[in-house]
């Protein structure tokens, strides 16, 4: 990952330039930039590489959702978490209030109910972890009854990363993540990527893309690429701090509950050892008392920065419930912390005396 999507070439550049351009001169494979743009496709190759898999960028992360959502024929059957990231909550309930699509909405936990709601589905669209509450899908027994009903698969893989879960080789057909988060990095842009291995549906992502004209910018694509040259380190550092967090939390006194696939005390931690055994980097906990209480303390941290979002080098976190469009089953006083790669001692300190009052 450190050197992909460079070129080799005698005397070329290290690193892929910046290629702010609309129009190509005739006689070249590429006419128009609404179709491919080298920086992007630099970009593509590198993610590519990582997922042994054709990549198409978007314009965000929410972008490339509705673009898989796109290929469900009209009046299709899509199975859904009941708890998915509140933007492709959103996006599911418009498009079937439309009547583009049928929603069946089944636990990510419960295997059971997502095969037999795979029965007569177009797609199973998983999300595991899921934000905020961290729960976990079995991926592999989803797809194989997915696959046997003749649906495809699509999973958000945006808090594992594939560093940590390989959604492709679990068997799904395309992988989506928000690059936005831990493949940039920095908090410093909105990019989206899918990833698969079939040659057919990456045509079809790629005109999806060129038809609703959901193209990354050309800067961000560059951001994104240098994000992927040291997103195995800040993953491993974040994923590791999150752990140690999590454990400390979970003895804090202000603290009623945490969720975090490493600890026992996880409903589904024997499949998270085996899907995803670094955990994530998001911690999800429940402050005792009210929203008052958790909102306080997001309040008053002074390290950690009060911010939505997550992925960042810089430690974030937020009381989830505060978002209208935050389902109704995520508790009010939940605080979801995205670890950065911060000294974890610090970040301790920090929200030990947030969480003090
Ligand atoms: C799990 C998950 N998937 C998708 C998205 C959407 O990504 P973006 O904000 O890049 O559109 C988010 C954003 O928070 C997310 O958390």
């Amino acid at each position: 990952m450190v050197t992909a999507g460079r070129t080799h070439a005698p005397g070329d550049p290290v690193n892929p330039p910046i290629v702010p351009t609309s129009i190509y001169l005739p006689g070249g494979a590429h006419m128009y930039s609404r179709e491919h743009n080298p920086t992007w496709g630099a970009l593509e190759e590198a993610i590519g590489a990582m997922e042994t898999a054709t990549c198409t960028a978007f314009a965000s992360g929410i972008a490339a959702i509705s673009a898989i959502l796109d290929l469900v024929p009209h009046g299709g059957i899509v199975v859904a978490p009941t708890h998915p990231y509140s933007g492709t909550g959103a996006r599911l309930k418009e498009l079937e209030a439309s009547g583009a699509i049928v929603v069946r909405r089944v636990g990510m936990e419960d295997a059971t109910a997502i095969s037999e709601a795979a029965q007569g589905a177009s797609l199973v669209w998983l999300e595991s972890p899921t934000n905020p509450l961290l729960e976990i899908c079995d991926i592999a027994a989803a797809c194989d009854a997915a696959h046997g009903a003749g649906a495809l698969v699509a999973v958000d893989n945006t808090f594992a990363t594939v560093f940590g879960q390989h959604a492709l080789d679990l068997g799904a057909d395309i992988c989506m993540q928000s690059a936005t988060k831990y493949i940039g990095g920095h908090s410093d842009l909105l990019l989206g990527v899918a990833t698969t291995r079939s040659q057919s549906l990456a045509e079809q992502l790629h005109t999806r893309r060129t038809m609703m004209g959901a193209t990354p910018g050309v800067l961000e694509a560059w951001l994104a690429l240098r994000g992927v040259r040291t997103m195995a380190l800040r993953v491993r550092r974040c994923n590791e701090s999150a752990f140690e967090l999590a454990k400390r939390l979970e003895t804090h006194p202000q603290v009623e509950r945490v969720l975090y696939p490493l600890l026992p005390s996880h409903p589904q931690h024997a499949l998270a050892m085996r899907h995803m055994p670094m955990g994530g980097a998001v911690v999800s906990f429940i402050v005792r008392g009210d929203a008052t209480a958790a909102q306080a303390a997001c309040d008053r941290v002074t390290l950690i920065t009060q911010a939505t979002s997550l992925g960042g080098v810089e430690t974030t976190m937020e009381r989830r419930a505060r978002h209208a469009l935050e389902h109704r089953d995520t508790p009010e006083s939940l605080i979801r912390l995205s670890v950065g790669i911060e000294d974890v001692e610090d970040l301790w300190k920090d929200l030990d005396q947030a969480l003090a009052g």
